[in-house]
This record gives structure tokens, C-alpha cells and sequence, in this order.
């Protein structure tokens, strides 16, 4: 019986270890990409081990204590029992006040030393937080585009490598605004790219920042790590890092328009995009933005089809899924609940050509 219980706890323990394992993890704290992530690492890794040496002591007490005292067969009596041992007392006072205080040495000197704004020179990006979904504007002068606003993408976050670049974090709600400006439903999010940077907070009504680099091109996972409401579990995001030719080229794209749709099918589905659907229905630029035109309420598609616009939605899909895509456009609430998007009805037909204007939007 005993044996049996054993074996069980041991299996459980083993699935437990394993399940733990994965072969692409991307986002993973401890593989950092980036001088910010590593400093991170950095101090993440001794603070662990002093916690395993805690661990181990308190943990490899208790369990010494309670094997070597049991109550045995033949020693029915109460063991000597001790109160009130000034020696220890003061020990186990001193011993985690000493440990708390070696750690926070490294801990509040590396809190400051990222709190510092970056040296000029960095790449200024504002992080919007929106009901599920992230936004991100740049708002440096050399980032104006062709109709004099800011580069504004959605879902992934290209930056260059090798140059620092400061976030700057803000809750926009679920992109409505009200009478004075303020947005509707804010809620508390929070921006984390493991690899990258540890978490931030974006709080409604204040602006935090964040400041990391990113060495090696590629593309690294996040997500939102604060209840958020119904799509918290799925408002991810991708950061995409070109090497700085790349990126000027990106950068150089984004500045201007898409070339105009071509075939019949894209051109009919811009016609839908821009202007208000028939039987009263609202129009797809109440919200979306392309190009000059369109609301900044939802995410901005002028570049929707770049190849480094790799998800939409929250990142719940791939953009080169264009049953995902279509299924989207036919019933925003059925495959994302409580998305803000509504549901405007749209018939098979101009589901396929709206399909096919996004996707021209290279
Ligand atoms: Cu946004 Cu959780």
C-alpha cells in the first residue's frame, strides 16, 4: 500500500518536472535577447539560489524534525517541550533580516539604474494598451508619414537592433472616448516580452515606461500579464527586431501607402472599407485607420498585409489565415468574445472582398 502511494507521488512528480519542458519556448526569461533582459537574468539568478538555500534549510528542518521526533510505538509520552529560547529567538530574527538585505543591495540598484531615461538618441515608441489588443505609435520626428501622422502599427512591435528604445506605457480602454477625451473601460494591463523585459504595468491616467535593446534580430512573444477582462488570457503580441537596413526599409515603407488595389475584387472591397455599409450599417473607417483616412479606435491597417504584420486580433491569428480572417469579419463576438468590434452583418461576398482589400495592403 505504502509502495503504491510512492510510486504514485513519484510519477506525479516526474509529469510534473516534464510538463515543465518544451522544445521552442519563446518566451522564456532565462534565454534573454538583449541588455536590459540580461541585467534582469542577471539578478534573477543568484536571488534564486539564495532562496533555494533557504528553502533547503527551513524546508530540510522541518522535515528532519518531524522524521526524527514522530510519535513511535513504545515512546507514548510528550516530547520535552521548550518555549521562549532567546538564542534563536534573536537567530531567526537577525538571519532573514541579513539575507533580505544582501539581496536588496543588487535589487534596488538595478531598479534605479533601468528607472534612468535612456541617453538621447533612442527610438521612442508609445505602447497602448486597448481592449485586447496593442497599439503602437511612433512619435519621433523622423517617424511622421506622408499624411503627417505618426508611423501607427497594431498586434506586433517592430524595432531596430543594437539601439535603445524607451516605451512609453498607456491604457486606452476598449477605444472609444468620452465627452472630455478620456477613454472608456481603462483597465490596468500589463506589457511583458520575456526575452525582452520584465513586466511593466499600464495604468490608466499615468504614463509608465519601459527601456530595453535587442541584440539578434527576430521575433519574440508577449503578452498581456494583468486581468484585463474577457481576452486578457489572449492579448499577445509579437516584437519583430529587423538589423538597422531592414529597418530603414520597413521604416521608409510605412511612411507611405500601400499601392492602390489592383483587382476588381480588392477594389470593390475598398469601396465597402471606406464608406458606410448600406441598410444604416456604420463603416469600416468609424474605427480603422488606413492611411489619411478612418478613426484611431481600432488597430491602424495601412500596412495590414506587411509581412511583418504576422497576427491580428490580439495576435489570435496568423494574418495569412484567411479562414481566420473571414471568420472574424463574419462574427468578431463568436471567435473573440466580447470583442469590441461589431457585427455588421457582412454577406459572404463582401466578407471575400474585404478579404482581398486587406490583403493588399502591403
Ligand atoms: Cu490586457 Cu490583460
Amino acid at each position: 500500500m505504502r509502495k503504491k502511494a510512492l510510486w504514485t507521488l513519484g510519477l506525479i512528480a516526474v509529469g510534473l518536472l516534464l510538463s515543465a519542458c518544451a522544445p521552442n519556448a519563446g518566451q522564456d526569461t532565462l534565454q534573454p535577447v538583449g541588455d536590459v533582459a540580461e541585467q534582469q537574468k542577471a539578478l534573477f539568478v543568484p536571488v534564486f539560489w539564495v532562496a533555494v538555500a533557504v528553502f533547503i534549510i527551513v524546508e530540510g528542518g522541518i522535515v528532519f524534525i518531524a522524521l526524527r521526533y514522530r510519535q513511535r510505538k513504545g515512546r507514548e509520552r510528550m516530547p520535552k517541550q521548550t518555549h521562549g529560547n532567546t538564542r534563536l529567538e534573536i537567530g531567526w530574527t537577525i538571519a532573514p533580516a541579513v539575507v533580505l538585505a544582501v539581496v536588496m543591495v543588487p535589487t534596488v540598484s538595478l531598479l534605479w539604474e533601468l528607472a534612468r531615461p535612456p541617453e538621447d538618441g533612442a527610438l521612442n515608441i508609445t505602447v497602448e494598451g486597448y481592449q485586447w489588443w496593442w497599439g503602437f505609435a511612433y512619435p519621433d520626428d523622423d517617424m511622421v508619414t506622408d499624411w503627417d501622422r505618426p508611423i501607427t502599427i497594431a498586434d506586433t512591435m517592430v524595432v531596430p537592433t543594437g539601439r535603445d528604445i524607451y516605451l512609453s506605457l498607456e491604457s486606452m480602454g476598449g477605444g472609444a472616448k468620452d465627452a472630455n477625451e478620456d477613454p472608456d473601460f481603462q483597465v490596468i494591463h500589463s506589457f511583458w516580452v520575456p526575452q525582452l523585459f520584465g513586466k511593466q504595468d499600464v495604468v490608466p491616467g499615468r504614463t509608465n515606461h519601459i527601456q530595453f535593446s535587442v541584440d539578434q534580430a527576430g521575433t519574440y512573444t508577449g503578452q498581456c500579464a494583468e486581468f484585463c477582462g474577457l481576452q486578457h488570457g489572449r492579448m499577445k503580441l509579437v516584437v519583430v527586431a529587423l538589423a538597422p537596413d531592414d529597418w530603414q526599409a520597413w521604416v521608409d515603407g510605412q511612411k507611405t501607402l500601400a499601392p492602390a488595389p489592383t483587382d476588381e475584387l480588392a477594389k470593390r472591397g475598398e469601396q465597402i472599407f471606406l464608406n458606410p455599409l448600406s441598410d444604416g450599417r456604420g463603416a469600416c473607417t468609424a474605427c480603422h485607420g488606413v492611411g489619411d483616412v478612418g478613426g484611431a479606435a481600432a488597430p491602424n491597417l495601412t500596412h495590414f498585409a506587411d509581412p511583418t504584420h504576422t497576427c491580428f486580433a490580439g495576435c489570435n491569428w496568423p494574418t495569412d489565415d484567411r479562414e481566420a480572417l473571414a471568420a472574424w469579419l463574419r462574427d468578431p463576438g463568436a471567435v473573440k468574445m466580447g470583442a469590441k468590434m461589431p457585427n455588421y452583418n457582412l454577406s459572404d461576398e463582401e466578407i471575400e472582398a474585404l478579404v482581398a482589400y486587406l490583403y493588399s495592403l502591403t
